[in-house]
């Protein structure tokens, strides 16, 4: 008795609560939600199958999210000249009618994801003259028309990420001019829309996502110029990006993620001097090279996470003083060396956690630092050695520090003297191993002090041995051997002598012996092979112009010979000389001169 009295109570407080709700907020539409005082109308999650009658005039929002609405018909909201803001999201929504929007005349942001449109016609927006933001994100849409958004003139954000886009017509963005930003994430489109996007002049950000292109074309955003944020990720079958892709860019943040780019995109990167933010982050990229960012000059952070980035090279950021943030965490990283940044007193933030770190004197700088070094939470912990294996860099104290972080100095094994004589063409090896930790590069210095490589005729095995194939005479001299590591570096130096053959038993068909040799094809020997101070081509020419000299002599004494003969026997012959116009000698036969093009005429006294 007492518990049914209780529930007849609250019904009728429920029933009063409701009443006074509907006198205070006024008529409302049918099964919706006036808010009191506030112009907001709410109809989400009523299971309505059409947009309800009554909607108060002077609402300002409208919400019809999560219902069941299939389609638009024409100018189904003309009254409602004070909406600002209506919400269609999360309906059925196959149809849209043209002008269904007319009269929204005030409307700054128009919802539609989640339905399922596969199609919307040219002029569905219509009378939407201030719309500011569209959301037509998670449809079906398979084509952007031309004109598709002309009339929407004012609109500043588009959203219209997760479609199945195939094609975007050259003029689909036609009269875009103050479109800001663009998502056309998760998209299935096969290549970038260039001539659409050629149309979208004020754009500031634009996000591709799920492109199927291998490449990215030449000029691909040539008339982006204000573009200040490109986002381009999941592109698994982006490897690479052609050296003019991105020209005619200046922006600030670029974003080429979860692609197949196995380098860094030096070239198409070195003219976004405004860059600050560089995300490459999910490619296979093993290596950041030395020097090659240097044009970056005002580049602030750096994601290259989850790469299997192997080594990062020292001077890698040199000139990039106002470098602050390195995210490179999930690689394989064993170090990385303070003489990678142009300098470490910028840097703010490093995510090295995820790495097999080797912690030896190379990691101590981000050790000195580490409490004052972000960590964003994460912080990296040692690899090996096998003592602190596991351990975080942060649970360090100050007192193991010198005593942990240590290398040991490069050092050459091989120390006996090797002094190699011997006759040309044969084979000579040099030995050079090293000790060291961590282990020790070695590189081999040829007599002129320039490194010598793994290939060509001296070559450096993998081993670091010196091999000299074929020695030539010139190959003699001192050449050193020097062993580096973060510790130091140690040399050693070895000496070649190589004699040559006397000139009459050299081999016959050798390139000095003019038999084989051919002069048509140019081919002078290049490699430093050929074993005489001479070439046969220079002595070629130096023959030719000595008797091409000795013609002219002989050609002069004739025509001097000739006019000497003509003044003995006919006085006032004119004789015409086709000449080419260099010649000061106009003045040799005495007497007058005319000059023509390339002729002159004398007469002769
Ligand atoms: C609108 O109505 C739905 C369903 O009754 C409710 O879940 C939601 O919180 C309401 N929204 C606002 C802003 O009142
Ligand atoms: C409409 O209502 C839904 C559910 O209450 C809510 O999630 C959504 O944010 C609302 N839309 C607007 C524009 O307030
Ligand atoms: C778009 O891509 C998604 C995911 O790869 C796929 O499920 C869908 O079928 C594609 N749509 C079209 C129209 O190709
Ligand atoms: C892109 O432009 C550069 C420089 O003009 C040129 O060398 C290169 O071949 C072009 N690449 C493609 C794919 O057209
Ligand atoms: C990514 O590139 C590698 C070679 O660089 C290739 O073997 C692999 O198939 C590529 N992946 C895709 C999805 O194309
Ligand atoms: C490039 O962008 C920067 C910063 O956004 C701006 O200061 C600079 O003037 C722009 N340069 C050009 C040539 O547009
Ligand atoms: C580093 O990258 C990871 C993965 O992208 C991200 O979750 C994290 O927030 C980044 N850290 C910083 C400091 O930006
Ligand atoms: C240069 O030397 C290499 C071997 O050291 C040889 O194969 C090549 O033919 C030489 N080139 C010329 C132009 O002599
Ligand atoms: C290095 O390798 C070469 C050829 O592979 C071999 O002849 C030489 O003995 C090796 N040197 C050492 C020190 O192992
Ligand atoms: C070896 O170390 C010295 C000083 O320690 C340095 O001057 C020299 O440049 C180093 N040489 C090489 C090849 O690294
Ligand atoms: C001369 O050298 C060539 C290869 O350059 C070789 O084939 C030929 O046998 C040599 N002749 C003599 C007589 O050594």
């Amino acid at each position: 008795m007492c518990v049914a009295a209780d529930w007849r109570r609250l019904y009728w407080w429920v029933v009063l609560q409701w009443v006074v709700g509907v006198a205070l907020s006024g008529p409302c539409a049918q099964r919706c939600d006036c808010l009191p005082k506030l112009p907001i109308v709410n109809c989400s999650s009523r299971q309505l199958a059409s947009v309800p009658e009554g909607v108060p005039v002077n609402t300002h929002a409208l919400n019809l999210s999560i219902n069941h609405l299939k389609t638009l018909a024409r100018r189904r909201f003309s009254g409602l000249k004070q909406l600002r803001e209506l919400d269609l999201s999360d309906n059925m929504l196959t149809v849209i009618e043209v002008e269904a929007f007319a009269g929204l005349q005030n409307l700054l942001i128009l919802r539609l994801s989640r339905n399922r449109l596969k199609i919307i016609p040219v002029g569905a927006f219509s009378g939407l003259p201030n719309v500011q933001f569209l959301d037509i994100s998670e449809n079906e849409i398979l084509v952007f028309l031309d004109d598709m958004f002309r009339e929407m003139p004012s609109l500043q954000k588009l959203e219209a990420s997760e479609n199945d886009l195939v094609f975007i017509s050259n003029r689909a963005f036609s009269g875009l001019a103050n479109l800001q930003e663009l998502n056309l994430d998760r998209c299935n489109l096969t290549s970038v829309p260039v001539e659409a996007l050629s149309q979208l002049t004020g754009l500031l950000q634009l996000r591709l996502c799920r492109l199927g292109l291998s490449t990215l074309p030449n000029n691909s955003f040539r008339q982006l110029v204000r573009l200040q944020e490109l986002r381009v990720s999941h592109c698994p079958w982006l490897d690479s990006l052609a050296a003019n892709s991105l020209i005619g860019l200046n922006l600030t943040s670029l974003t080429l993620s979860h692609c197949n780019l196995s380098a860094v995109p030096y070239s198409p990167l070195h003219h976004l001097v405004y860059l600050r933010y560089l995300d490459l982050s999910y490619n296979p990229i093993t290596t950041i090279l030395s020097n090659l960012l240097g044009d970056l000059l005002r580049l602030q952070e750096l994601h290259l996470v989850g790469a299997g980035l192997l080594r990062v090279e020292p001077g890698a950021f040199r000139n990039l003083a106002f470098f602050r943030l390195l995210n490179v965490s999930d690689n394989r990283l064993a170090t990385l060396e303070e003489s990678t940044f142009h300098s470490v007193g910028t840097l703010e933030v490093l995510r090295l956690d995820g790495n097999p770190l080797a912690c030896d004197c190379r990691l101590l700088w981000v050790m000195r630092r580490r409490l004052w070094l972000g960590f964003d939470g994460h912080s990296p912990a040692c690899g090996s050695p096998v003592q602190v294996q596991g351990r975080m860099f942060q649970d360090f104290t100050e007192v193991e520090l010198p005593r942990l972080f240590t290398c040991r100095q490069a050092r050459i094994l091989t120390r006996k003297p090797q002094d190699v004589r011997t006759d040309e063409g044969h084979t000579v090896l040099f030995f050079c191993a090293a000790d060291g930790d961590p282990a020790p590069l070695i590189i081999w210095l040829n007599p002129k002090r320039s490194v010598l490589t793994g290939s060509g005729r001296i070559r450096v095995l993998p081993n670091g041995t010196l091999e000299v194939r074929y020695a030539q005479v010139q190959d003699s001299g001192y050449y050193l051997c020097v062993a580096s590591n973060a510790a130091g570096n140690d040399s050693v130096s070895v000496s070649l002598r190589v004699r040559g053959f006397p000139a009459s038993t050299r081999n016959r068909s050798g390139p000095f012996f003019l038999e084989g040799w051919s002069f048509a094809s140019g081919q002078a020997p290049v490699n430093g092979s050929q074993p005489f101070p001479f070439d046969v081509k220079t002595l070629v020419i130096a023959v030719t112009m000595g008797f091409l000299s000795f013609l002219s002599s002989v050609a002069v004494c004739f025509i001097f010979m000739f006019f000497w003969s003509q003044s003995k026997g006919q006085i006032k012959h004119t004789a015409t000389i086709d000449f080419v116009p260099r010649s000061s000698a106009s003045a040799a036969g005495g007497g007058r001169a005319t000059m023509e093009t390339g002729r002159f005429t004398m007469k002769l006294i």
